[in-house]
Formats: structure tokens, sequence, C-alpha cells
């Protein structure tokens, strides 16, 4: 299936590893522009030269979404770079739940910012340049939490929730500009930060990728691969799925108890 995304211009918060990066090759392949922001340098670094190398046009800016105006920074860039804008993935992210009394005022409020604040300031410095080419789309990386909060999931469940309540008003707000919004909700799937986590504990990935399925008990009994949730991410933003928006759709192997 031709996407259609080729020329698009897609920019990608926290497009250097996992998910993001996944994103990025994804679009790439389909033709359309990327560009791509985190904090650390080198990993946008090596990420953009295999992008490339694949023959994709590629643009990264270092950039820490959870502070304002590196988010608006990264936006103005990118229009800068490729002279529109025509999509949005809010991605970028770091796991976070713990006993709801081990967490600081000021650690809910990191939380905030870089799940939430983030996508809301993204959402706002793109939406005009979207609105300047006819329209646009943009996609919320979110948890399964989102739906079904879990004990010791605080702050993220809550910044994931608030996460899928801000696509759906959007979506409302802005589907009379032309711009679709929805939310993607990740059970677990492949990354780096399951590859640092493997690291940490001192295992090979793999098993500790299948330990973490049969423990979560995923009813496809395996952990999702990127490139599986960035089909969906690709199709969302694309005209090929242009009637979809104001949904939050669950890429999680059957983990959710929630639709
Ligand atoms: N993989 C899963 O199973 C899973 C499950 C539930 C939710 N998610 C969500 O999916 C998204 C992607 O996760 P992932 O698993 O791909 O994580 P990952 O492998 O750790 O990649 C995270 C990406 O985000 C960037 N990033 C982190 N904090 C940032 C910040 N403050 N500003 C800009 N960029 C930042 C990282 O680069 P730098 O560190 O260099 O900034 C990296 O490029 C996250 O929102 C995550 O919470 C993933």
């Amino acid at each position: 299936m031709d996407l259609e995304l080729g020329g698009k211009v897609v920019l990608v918060t926290g497009g250097s590893d996992g998910l993001g990066a996944a994103v990025a090759r994804r679009l790439v392949r389909e033709g359309a522009k990327v560009a791509l922001c985190a904090r650390g340098v080198e990993r946008l670094a090596a990420t953009a030269d295999s992008l490339r190398a694949e023959g994709g046009d590629v643009l990264t800016v270092q950039a820490d979404v959870s502070k304002a105006w590196q988010v608006e920074h990264f936006v103005d860039a990118a229009h800068a770079r490729f002279g529109r804008v025509d999509a949005l993935v809010n991605n970028a992210g770091t796991a976070a739940a713990r006993p709801f009394m081990s967490v600081t005022d000021m650690e809910w409020e990191e939380d905030l910012n870089l799940k939430l604040f983030a996508a809301v300031r993204a959402a706002r410095h793109a939406l005009p340049l979207m609105r300047e080419v006819g329209g646009g789309s943009i996609v919320n990386v979110l948890a399964i939490a989102a739906k079904t909060p879990g004990a010791h999931s605080t702050p993220s469940s809550v910044s994931r929730a608030a996460g899928m309540a801000l696509t759906k008003a959007l979506s409302k707000e802005l589907g009379p500009h032309g711009v679709r919004v929805n939310a993607v909700l990740v059970g677990i799937i492949e990354s780096g930060q399951w590859v640092r986590r493997a690291q940490e504990v001192g295992k090979p990935v793999e098993s500790f990728q299948t330990e973490m399925a049969r423990h979560a008990g995923i009813p496809l009994g395996r952990v999702g691969k990127a490139e599986e949730f960035a089909d969906l991410v690709a199709f969302l933003l694309s005209p090929r799925g242009g009637y979809i928006t104001g949904t939050a759709i669950n890429v999680d192997g059957g983990l959710s108890a929630a639709v």
C-alpha cells in the first residue's frame, strides 16, 4: 500500500532511539522528510547517518522537549529547513512509575513537562504551520496505562491519561481545520529502554524480553517489534488514515484489559 507520504515533512520527538527511530526509518522508506530531536547529540547523529544511508532527507535538532523554548526551536528549525510541516509525532518519554508516596512534587512536574506539556507546546507551535499546508496529522505516543492505570503507576499513568484527553479534545477542535489527532498506546515493545534495562540486570536482551512477556501475560506471548509500532504510526500519519481521528489504539499484543 502506498501511504502517500512522499515529500511530506514529519517531526518526531525522541527520534534518536527505540520507537521514535523506528518511526523515522519507516517514514524515510515512504519518502517522507523527517526532523528528529533528542537530548543526546551522538545518538541523534548516529541515527541520522543510518537514515541518510537509506536515502533519507533528515534534520536533527538537539532539544530537551521538557523545556518550552527547546520544543519551539525544534519546530522552527524543521520549518526553516524544509519549508513546511505536515505531521508531528509526540514520542519522547521515559518510564517513570513508582509508589505514590515516593514521588516528589518536582518529579510530578518533570513527568508532566516531558509527557504532557511537551505535546501541548509542540502541537501549539506546529498547528499554524500545518494549517498553512491545508491540514495535518498528530500522533501522541502514550502507554496502555492511560486507559488502565495500575498500582504504583504514578506519575506516568496520570500524564498518559491526560495525553489521551488532550488527543480527544484536540481532535474535536482541529477536525474542522483538517488536522487529525490520534494516540497510540504502547504495551511492551522492543526499544532502547529495554536494552538498557537488560544490561543493568546483566541479562541478554532476548531472554530479558521473553521473561517480561511471560511475567506480564501478553496474550500473543511476546513483546512487540518497533517496526510493528512504526507501521501503525506511519499509517495514522498518512492520508490513508484520513478518516481516523480522536482515537487511542493499543499496540500491546492484547495485554490491556481495556479496548
Ligand atoms: N517501549 C515500550 O515498551 C514503551 C511502553 C510504554 C510507553 N512507551 C513510550 O514510548 C515512547 C518511546 O519510548 P522508547 O521505548 O522508544 O524509549 P527509548 O528507547 O528510551 O527512546 C526514547 C527517545 O526519547 C528521547 N528522549 C527522552 N527524553 C527526552 C527529552 N526530555 N527530550 C527529547 N528527547 C528525549 C531519547 O533520546 P535522549 O535520551 O538522547 O534525549 C530517545 O531518542 C516514550 O514516550 C515511552 O514512554 C514505550
